[in-house]
């Protein structure tokens, strides 16, 4: 079986990129991604290719070289499904914010509207895989809905999980560390399988290609994000010891990571993960466990999560105290909002939930970050509902320039850690503040001591000292 034809269902964080890089290596595959929202589409359609919808290093030039050629954006979802070989459905799959499992399970709401989109659409034969991140069995719902169509198409459900992590995708789409492809045993599902392994074997080698069950696959998923999260959890509550102790974490983490089983990566303390995936992911984890009655397991999970909101509060709860009990009225200025660096993606990023508690304190945030819009900040804060919008624009200025930013703040706090933030004129930012000047550095990446020689009074995460 030769695929000529893909549609992609959803132009986000994972299928814009994906697609991208599946349509420069594989040039004579036409790969369609669409999407419903109409704004999305026309910014991957942007000729200026710095207004992309989706930062990432790297992904303009794929896009340049493919679109038009052999990848394309639109909004046009029933043509590209019925023209499809293969459908990957790669749309958002949130936490639930109604009904049972509130808070908690995977909305599937979007993944069933696709599947009953390609049952409505479809007249031939298709593959169809789940791109997004599920829970495990789901493709026997997808498959459910599929078959009972009733217009004799058959359909092969495969799950191909994506593991790129933001700021990164391109490299991790082009090297990937492996490809996981789930499908059936049937001898029609060995079929399927092979037909998305050629794909791959475009550019990626065969040993990095694995095959196993669909259930297999689409918790293998859950269970990477559980374990990547847990060790950010991990490494963060030692930070909390460190402070406490004198012991140092970054000293703590180079001792642990040389040891071969535990492995260097991930061990970096920080203000707490963000991203869309990571808390997702372990709450749908926290979910599936709970609905088997596995409530030991449900609870060991979860405490990950919890972890990750003590880290943020804490943070927020340092600052407080640090600038005398009381940052009411006060200046704080945040270099970076972006969940993490290199991208322009801010859910779940550490900074809004410790922006929330500090104007909760009133104080006066100025916000820089390099690739975050100020329409973006301003929704994310007005999503929480914590106060009025007009509130929220008072106490919550954006600017564009760092030196602008922290004109006569009290305080600076690094939440996210771009490459930009070390390569600062530090020395004029100090002379720019009010005195003592306090910087919190959530993500470590500050030469602390020379900021102190400076004069900087620095609070760095999982170091005992505020010099
Ligand atoms: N973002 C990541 O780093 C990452 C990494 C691996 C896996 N994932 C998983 O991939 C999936 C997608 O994540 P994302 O970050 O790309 O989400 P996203 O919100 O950026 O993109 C999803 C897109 O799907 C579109 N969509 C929703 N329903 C649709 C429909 N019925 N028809 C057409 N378009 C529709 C939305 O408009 C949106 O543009 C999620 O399940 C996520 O867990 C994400």
């Amino acid at each position: 079986m030769t695929i000529k034809n893909i549609c992609c269902i959803g132009a986000g964080y994972v299928g814009g990129p994906t697609m991208s890089v599946i349509a420069q290596k594989c040039p004579n595959i036409k790969v369609t991604v669409v999407d419903i929202n109409e704004d999305r589409i026309a910014a991957w359609n942007h000729k200026d290719l710095s207004r992309l919808p989706v930062y990432e290093p790297g992904l303009d030039k794929v896009v340049e070289e493919a679109r038009g050629r052999n990848l394309f954006f639109s909004t046009e979802v029933d043509k590209a499904i019925n023209d499809a070989d293969m459908i990957f459905i790669s749309v958002n799959t949130p936490t639930k914010t109604y009904g049972k499992g509130k808070g908690m399970a995977a909305d599937l709401k979007y993944i069933e509207l696709c599947a009953r989109q390609i049952a409505r659409v479809a007249k031939q034969d298709k593959i169809v895989v789940e791109k997004s991140t599920l829970p495990v069995r789901t493709a026997s719902a997808i498959k459910s809905i599929l078959e009972n169509t009733g217009n004799g198409v058959q359909f092969q459900i495969l799950s191909n999980p994506e593991f790129l992590a933001e700021g990164t995708a391109v490299q991790d789409l082009l090297h990937p560390d492996r490809v996981l492809i789930g499908g059936d045993t049937t001898q029609e599902g060995q079929k399927a399988i092979q037909a998305l392994v050629d794909i791959y074997a475009n550019w990626i080698p065969n040993e990095r290609i694995l095959t196993t069950n669909v259930w297999s696959s689409e918790l293998s998923k859950l269970t990477a994000n559980a374990f990547l999260a847990q060790r950010v959890s991990s490494i963060n509550a030692m930070s909390v010891i460190c402070e406490n102790t004198g012991a140092d974490i970054n000293e703590v983490s180079k001792a642990i990571g040389m040891d071969s089983r535990i492995g260097p990566k991930f061990l970096k303390a920080s203000v707490g993960f963000g991203g869309s995936c990571f808390q997702k992911d372990i709450l749908n984890l926290v979910y599936i466990a709970k609905t088997y009655g596995l409530d030991e397991v449900a609870d060991y999970w979860e405490q990950v999560v919890l972890m990750n909101d003590y880290q943020k509060n804490r943070f927020s709860d340092n600052i407080v105290s640090t600038l005398y009990n009381t940052v009411s009225g006060k200046k704080i200025t945040f270099f970076g909002w972006a969940f993490k660096k290199d991208t322009n993606d801010t859910r779940e990023s550490a900074a809004i939930k410790v922006a929330d508690n500090l104007l909760s304190e009133k104080a006066n945030l100025s916000v820089y970050d390099p690739k975050v819009t100020e329409e973006r900040i301003y929704a994310d804060l007005d999503y929480l509902n914590s106060r009025s919008e007009e509130e929220n624009r008072k106490l919550l200025k954006v600017q564009n320039n760092p030196y602008n930013a922290i004109k006569n703040s009290h305080a600076i706090a690094i939440l996210t850690e771009w490459d930009e933030f070390k390569t600062y004129d530090w020395q004029k930012i100090y002379d720019n503040m009010h005195k003592p000047a306090f910087i919190f550095d959530g993500r470590g990446i500050l030469d602390t001591k020379a900021l102190s020689k400076i004069g900087f009074i620095c609070y760095k995460i999982g170091s005992a000292t505020t010099v």
